[in-house]
Formats: C-alpha cells, structure tokens, sequence
C-alpha cells in the first residue's frame, strides 16, 4: 500500500531537501525573478534562454548559494492573467513527478513565491489547485504485487511555507484540507480499482461500516433478505444468477442542527458480465469498475464528514453482481419495482437502471431534500460526450446548474443532456408498464435517465451523473492515474454536499 506525502504549513522554514518557487512571464512574457536567494538563477536561466517560466514547465537545480535547501524546483505559471486552476492542477501534477524522479524527500513550498504574480485573483484558490494536483497524482494501486512497498509516492513531506504569519492558519486548513481530498479520492479509486473476485458487496459492506465507523457515520448494510422485505425485486432481480450475495449499504451523516438532507445514491455493480444477454469479452475485465458510481459516492460522504459540513447527508450504495447462470434473469421476465411499477427485462445488460430504480425510490424514505445519482450506465455516453465530462440529466434545472457549477470550479465538468417526454415512448411495451431496453442504439444515456426519473416522485429535484466515461481510464490527465480509477467527481459532490 502506498502513502501520500504528507502536507503541512509554516511560518518560519526548517529547511527540507528541496525549495519549491513558482515563476511568473509578467516581464514581457519572460521569467521574473523571484525575490530572494534564488533571483539569481532565474537570471541566468533567463539570458541562457533556458527555463521560460511557461505554465506546467518545471527547473530542477542544485543549489549552493545563501539558501539552506541543497535544490530548488522552479515552476513556471506562465502569465498570472492566464494562469487558470486546471494549469496550476496540472503544474502541481508535473511537480509531483519531477521530484518523484529526483527522490526528493521534503520539499518547502514557497507561497509568497505565488503571491508575486501581478494579476492572480483569488492567488489561494490557486494554492489549492496546485496542492489537489500534487496529491491527487500521487497514487498506485499495487496491493496484489509482490514488490508492493509501504511507501510515499514522491516527497513524504512537503510543507507549505511562508514568512507572512497571518496566512498560517489559512495554509494549514488548506494543507489539512488536500490531505482529506487526496484520502477520499484513494478509497473511492481503491474501491473501483479492486477486482471483482475479492470486491464483491459483502466486502464493500464490511469496508463502508468500518469507514464509517472511523468518521462518525451511521451505516446500516441490508440484506437480501432485508431486500426482499423492502419489495425490491428489480434489485433482487439483477443479482439472481450470481454466486455473491447483494448488499444495499446506507450511510447517514447526520449533523446537529442540519436543516437540509442531501441523499447521494451510486451504482454498485461489482462485475457486470451482462448476465444472460452477456457481453463480448473485449475489455470485459473493465467492468469490476461497474461499482464506481458507489465508490464516488463513498468518497463524497467521507469527505463531506471530514469537512464537518451543515448539511445531512446520506449516501445509499447498491451493491451487487450480474452474472449469467441458471438462476439468473433471463430477458422477457417482467418484475415488479419497488414502487409498484412492473418492467419487462428485454436486456439484462441494461442492470444498472434496475437497481437503481429501487434504491431511488427506497431514498425518498429518508425525506431528503434532493437526491443525486452516480452509475457507470451506459456505453453511450462516451459515444455522446467523450471523456471531457459526464452527462447529467435531471427533473430540475436549479440543482443541474448548481452541479454543473461546482463540477467547473472542480474541472469534473458536466453537460446536460435533454429528457424530452418523447423518449419515453422508447421505453414503453405492451406486456409491462416499463422495459429497460430497446432496439433503438441512438441516444441510449438519455433512455437510461428518462428510465430512472419514473422512479422519482412528483416535485423531488434528482440529477442523474451517467460517468461510465470519466470514472476510470483517465490517463490523458496528468493527475490522474495511467490506468484504472480516475476518482472524479467526488471533490464536486462533497462540495454540492455541503453548499447545497
Ligand atoms: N455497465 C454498462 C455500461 C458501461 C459500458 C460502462 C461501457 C462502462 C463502459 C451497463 O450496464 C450496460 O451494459 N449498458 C448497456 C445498456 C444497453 C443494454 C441498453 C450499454 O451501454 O450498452
Ligand atoms: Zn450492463
Ligand atoms: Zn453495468
């Protein structure tokens, strides 16, 4: 198992290995100097025509001036009117591997270094964007391994440094902060990363309780026992031909005095092999990562907790695996929802909208006043959308908007995509009052999405994130890992969680 480097703040510097200085092109788009002892290297970087300070590009020197540090790390930011967050994520991300390469093990942040940049508004904000991108890049799923180390990727340390003493408190509750991020997003990739053999819901059961335990949440696992007293049949359905018992876990933060509750629901299916209308075995291995809407949901309650944020938030998993076998679901079965509603299964590749179905309409239970979903549903997104965002859709533009909001401030952006009525006639037959299927292959992330709003009540606001393309094979964005679990999303609905 792997560790994160360690984050912290000071006024005054005990010196570590490395000194970090970040570098502006103000002067006539070219590096200005930072104040102190290394405005010299700056210089001579400068009339060498060397380092150009451009946003993302790193200098790594050995240093034998005034200063204590024996190297320093230039990083460029390039324009500070330019500069935006997901460049300073990235440069963070591209510090990270500089010192990963050099064995660097501490390292001085040197904030005031940023503070120079003549037109950075809110230069804060962009500490923190640089700290997300250190942290966030700094994993490795690698407990099967037989050489897996328990050790720090890059720095074991890196300390947030400045001379100005009233921003101490700041930079600490900051560095305290991306600790908490970078632990939730780990168990979120964690959780997906885990095959399928070991990661059945029983696991993820027994992992949510000890979490939860560890973060003063309430968690309560159901069976499927207690599945069938609750008349879930379409999440019993879905579950019916494997070997692995389903398992519904309900975590309840619950705040004195909260006034709002969010409920945060995910997709939890641990392999989907498709069950009967069984899938091609290209790429099958990838749907361990079928639970990812689950672990995103388990990261933004555990963060939403660390926060301490105002709000009620409960986060309901549902957990289960669908595999072909004679007890399983065969197409044409038609079975009764939860919520009364009867659907004829045409293809039991399309699981995701049934579980879900029944767990959306269990979380009305808890009188939340918004619900949020998260699933890996459907191959379709990517085709619509690529992976530079999620598709979301939903019955209320206000929590739409307010999600697409965070999701930028966050870079996890969002596109809504359109639920006009009309889609549903797709999803109608002549034998059940629903199918969750049709022949139609055009516009299948909608279909799926107008299929979960018929399990939301009259007037309860629900946004649907459909991140079968985000949630895992990322690799294209430098902080996140090559390949496997991406763990986006959960920084923007921890958010959503405590502003809503
Ligand atoms: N888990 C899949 C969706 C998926 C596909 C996620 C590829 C990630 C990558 C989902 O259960 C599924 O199989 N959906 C079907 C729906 C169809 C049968 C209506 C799909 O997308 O093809
Ligand atoms: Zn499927
Ligand atoms: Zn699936």
């Amino acid at each position: 198992m792997t560790r994160i480097p360690q984050l912290d703040s000071k006024t005054t510097a005990i010196s570590a290995d490395s000194d970090l200085i970040f570098v502006f092109q103000d002067g006539a788009k070219k590096p200005v100097p930072p104040k102190g002892p290394y405005s010299g290297l700056i210089s001579k970087f400068r009339q060498a025509g060397g380092f150009e300070a451009r946003a993302g590009s790193t200098q790594f020197v050995a240093f034998s001036g005034k200063g204590k540090a024996k190297h320093v790390l230039f990083v460029g930011l390039g324009v500070s009117g330019d500069l935006t967050h997901e460049k300073a994520r990235q440069a963070g991300s591209y510090a990270l591997s500089k010192f990963l390469g050099e064995k660097t093990k501490s390292v001085n942040v040197q904030v005031d270094s940023l503070f120079e940049g003549k037109n950075l508004k809110d230069p804060m904000s962009f500490l923190r964007a640089f700290g997300e991108g250190m942290v966030l890049s700094a994993y490795k799923f690698d407990r099967y391994k037989a050489d897996s180390k328990d050790e720090v990727i890059g720095p074991s340390k890196v300390s947030y440094v400045s001379k100005n003493k009233t921003m101490h408190s700041a930079l600490s509750g900051l560095a305290k902060d991306l600790m908490n991020v970078a632990e939730c997003v780990n168990i979120t990739r964690d959780w997906s990363n885990e095959p399928c053999n070991t990661g059945i819901p029983e696991y993820y059961a027994k992992e949510a309780a000890r979490l939860a335990k560890a973060h003063g949440i309430k968690c309560r696992v159901l069976t499927e026992a207690d599945a069938a007293k609750e008349k879930m049949a379409l999440f019993l359905s879905v579950g019916a031909g494997s070997q692995h018992e389903g398992r519904i876990i309900v975590l309840d933060y619950h705040p004195k005095g909260a006034e709002k509750t969010v409920a945060l629901v995910g997709k939890g299916i641990t392999f989907d092999s498709g069950g009967i209308s069984i899938k091609p075995s290209a790429k099958m291995e990838d749907m361990k990562h079928d639970m990812t809407g689950a672990a995103t949901m388990m990261g933004a309650i555990l963060l939403a907790a660390k926060r301490k944020v105002k709000n009620r938030v409960i986060a309901i998993l549902a957990m289960n695996e669908n595999m072909p076998d004679g007890k399983a679901t065969n197409p044409s079965s038609v079975v009764r929802a939860r919520n009364g509603k009867t659907v004829e299964i045409i293809n039991t590749d399309a699981e995701g909208r049934l579980v879900l179905a029944d767990v959306l309409d269990f979380a009305h239970d808890f009188k939340p006043d918004c619900i949020v979903n998260a699933a890996t549903l459907t191959g379709a997104v990517l085709v619509a959308l690529g992976k530079q965002c999620c598709g979301i859709l939903g019955n209320d533009d206000g929590l739409i908007a307010q999600l697409k909001n965070i999701g930028d401030q966050n870079y996890e952006r969002m596109w809504q995509l359109p639920m006009f009525d009309e889609y549903l006639e797709d999803m109608k037959t002549d034998v059940a009052d629903l199918r969750n299927s049709c022949n139609d292959p055009y516009g299948g992330t909608i279909r799926g999405g107008i299929f979960l709003k018929q399990f939301i009540k009259k007037g309860m606001p629900w946004a649907h994130l459909d991140i079968a393309a985000t949630g895992y094979g990322m690799g294209h964005v430098a902080y996140y890992p090559k390949k496997g679990a991406s763990g986006m999303h959960v920084r923007t609905l921890a958010q959503f969680a405590a502003e809503f």
